[in-house]
């Protein structure tokens, strides 16, 4: 056929269609998503497009009769009218690299009594190209998860060059964004700046453990600097483990858009006929009284909908990595159970190193992908540990790094083709490591046999894994030329593919995630995890502010916080800090002291008879921040405000100021109580308003000085 045939035919084809899918809209109506104590109000326009008119209090008036400019459109399409950062940029079968997206309906349907799901059609009226916008609301925890499903139903394959989840706007005088960034062992270092007009991105290139220098949440406030207490604040968390970008788009108007979901840098999709590809969901949640409530919002929302286990309490762990890093033997690791047993752990972690025969590994340059036990370090295998800890009434779990190769291992000899790699590049190692290329589904099958295999281990009941390095040659043997550039976005679907069936397939074997630290910090894996290791600095003085930052977002009950003696710190200073987390050891109890040992072990008692369930489970509030102060002080409410504990940590000489707790019921009578070997009071009863009012001296004056105070309603 002729070229100018070719495009007649094309035409006729495309007006065909168009017919197919007729325009008419329900111009005028109203689509609102309401939670408890937020709003998302929507409203289609007469020209039948859907636009956002207001997100936050529920209270909020819109008159009919607003004129709704383009630059408000829920969900911009690029190439026919918008003319900001769209959140949808496709190629269309037949080249044209426009696309319009009109409402055809909307429906909302009960999950239950607190969940339902709003799904809005929309459709190019030239094209059988569809997009669903997705929301679903919590109403209790007041979040709103949205995502976005794009169908392609023509002829031949569209190409998606940016797919955002969700491209919400604000409108207010200001805009503060807070974005909590860092790198290995500084991992939730919070930033705060106030936006300024044009686009800021937030985002992460490195496609796998892609949370190292950033994790993919941020908090937003309106007209004055986010504060605890006050001011409307939204926090934003996508779920997704690859890379992402977070775009605020200060517009002409003074509207803020915030374009988030996958990175579209270098990441263009060939959407095939008939396929959907349905985008990672990206969490809102809205307060009028500060940053405090987000974050209570979304542990609450975390513990009921977003992590595994979200009401078990969290084992506390003995872990050997410093320790014994990986130099040990089956004898060693046995006498470590002892000092598992004294010291009342739950559980004894194996770290890594206990894998590779031919490949052993000793070092972190080889054996990772061979994972049978080393003989010579364990000759009676894993199983034969885990019994050796079950018969002393330990537990006993795992490291794994499954999607790893190193160049020294016979997996890497057999299938050097499996490791992601560009053509005609040396291999650039991060950690004497490499990638495995999850895209390739043979790959995913090995993948999902390791940790199949491991777990299915008889004995093994908890798993950490790792995952130490990320992408820096994105290329893969496996998927054709021209589908190259998906490579990131199908390796991290595949990974949620293995996570999953690890969670249903091992519903016993409670899962850390773990990447050089927190570099996988998510909602999109923490769906299969129960905690996870936020970062590999465990000296206590900068766990405060890491732990700080990601208190923002996750609850205490995901975030391992583990006594070591990394800093050299007082004791009691660095197992107050595990204690307002997922409290563990990682030291070889063997060499403490026996006043350290008995010291250690009835923290341990106290955590797990008192504080456990009101840091797992309760309100956290954060009183004073360790970014401002000479000391950090925080605490948590149980739900029905009987039970509270409080923690100060002292950073830097000081004087004793009062610390005022917050959450309390005001008419509830507390008895109080400093806990952890440092009895300021043995008893003293209060009434929730006058704590809160007075506050309570703490005696902490020097540096490393620390108290934890419970209160308790009579
Ligand atoms: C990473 C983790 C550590 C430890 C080592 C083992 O660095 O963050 O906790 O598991 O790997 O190699």
């Amino acid at each position: 056929m002729k070229y100018a045939q070719f495009l007649i035919a094309l035409l006729f084809a495309v007006s065909a269609r168009a017919a197919d899918f007729p325009t008419t809209t329900a111009g005028g109506e109203s689509i609102n998503i309401p939670t408890a104590h937020s709003v998302l109000m929507l409203r289609v326009g007469d020209d039948g497009r859907v636009y956002e008119l207001h997100y936050g209090a529920p209270e909020k008036e819109i008159a009919k009769t607003n004129v709704l400019a383009r630059e408000t459109e829920l969900y911009p399409p690029f190439g026919d009218g918008f003319i900001l950062e769209p959140a949808l940029e496709a190629t269309h079968a037949d080249g044209n690299t426009s696309t319009d997206l009109i409402y055809v309906k909307h429906s909302t349907t009960t999950i239950d009594t607190n969940v339902s799901l709003t799904r809005i059609e929309l459709r190019d009226p030239a094209y059988p190209f569809f997009v669903t916008l997705c929301f679903k609301s919590y109403a209790a925890e007041d979040v709103i998860e949205q995502w976005t499903e794009i169908r392609n139903g023509e002829n031949g394959t569209v190409t998606l060059a940016r797919f955002a989840s969700a491209a919400p706007q604000f409108k207010a005088r200001e805009y503060w964004l807070t974005q909590f960034h860092g790198d290995y062992k500084t991992e939730a270092t919070m930033d705060e700046e106030k936006l300024g007009h044009g686009i800021k991105i937030l985002d992460s290139k490195i496609g796998v453990r892609a949370d190292r220098f950033r994790f993919p949440s941020f908090i937003l406030s309106l007209n004055a600097p986010a504060d605890e207490e006050t001011g409307e604040t939204i926090g934003g968390s996508l779920e997704w483990s690859g890379s992402f970008q977070l775009a605020f788009d200060l517009d002409f108007k003074n509207r803020l858009r915030a374009l988030c979901g996958i990175n579209p840098f270098a990441s263009e999709y060939k959407l095939k006929p008939g396929e959907t590809f349905t985008t990672p969901s990206m969490l809102w949640t809205w307060s009028d009284s500060g940053k405090g409530q987000v974050s209570r919002n979304f542990h609450r929302w975390a513990r009921q909908y977003g992590i595994r286990d979200g009401n078990k309490p969290r084992p506390v762990l003995l872990n050997n990595w410093e320790a014994t890093d990986m130099n040990f033997t089956e004898q060693l690791i046995v006498s470590l159970f002892d000092g598992a047993k004294k010291i009342g752990a739950d559980t004894f972690l194996l770290d890594d190193g206990w894998f590779g025969n031919a490949h052993p590994r000793n070092k972190d340059n080889a054996g990772l992908g061979d994972w049978q036990a080393n003989t010579n370090k364990l000759p009676h295998g894993v199983s034969f540990l885990a019994s050796e800890a079950n018969k002393r009434g330990i537990n006993f779990g795992i490291w794994i790094e499954p999607e790893m190769v190193n160049p020294s291992s016979d997996l890497f000899e057999q299938h050097p083709d499996w490791a992601i790699q560009q053509p005609k590049r040396e291999f650039i190692y991060g950690r004497n490591q490499l990638d495995l290329d999850l895209s390739n589904p043979k790959v995913e099958n090995f993948v999902w046999g390791v940790v199949s295999n491991t777990l299915s281990t008889p004995g093994v009941s908890y798993t950490k894994w790792d995952a130490n390095r990320f992408v820096n040659q994105p290329g893969s043997t496996y998927l054709p030329a021209d589908e190259q550039s998906e490579l990131l976005i199908k390796y991290n679907f595949a990974l949620y593919g293995v996570m999953s069936n690890m969670a249903a397939s091992f519903p016993n074997v409670m899962a850390m995630a773990c990447s050089g630290g927190g570099g996988r910090v998510d909602y999109g894996s923490m769906k299969y995890f129960d905690s996870f290791w936020p970062s590999d600095n465990t000296d206590p003085v900068s766990r405060i502010k890491i732990q700080w930052g990601f208190s923002h977002f996750f609850p205490a009950e995901t975030i391992a916080a583990h006594v070591t003696q990394m800093g050299k710190r007082p004791l009691k200073f660095a197992i107050d800090v595990a204690m307002s987390g997922a409290l563990g050891v990682d030291m070889d109890v063997r060499k403490l002291s026996p006043s350290d040992l008995q010291f250690l072990s009835n923290s341990i008692a106290l955590y797990k008879k008192e504080i456990r369930d009101v840091v797992e489970q309760g309100d956290l509030y954060r009183l004073e921040s360790p970014y401002d102060s000479a000391r950090a002080a925080l605490d948590y409410v149980s739900a029905d405000k009987s039970r509270a504990v409080l923690f100060v940590y002292q950073l830097k000489g000081g004087e004793d100021k009062s610390v005022k707790p917050r959450g309390l019921d005001p008419q509830k009578h507390y008895r109080v109580r400093a806990t952890n070997d440092r009895e300021v009071y043995t008893g003293e009863i209060a009434d929730g308003a006058t704590l809160m009012r007075d506050g309570l001296p703490t005696e902490c004056h020097n540096a490393f000085d620390s108290a934890v105070i419970e209160m308790i309603a009579q």
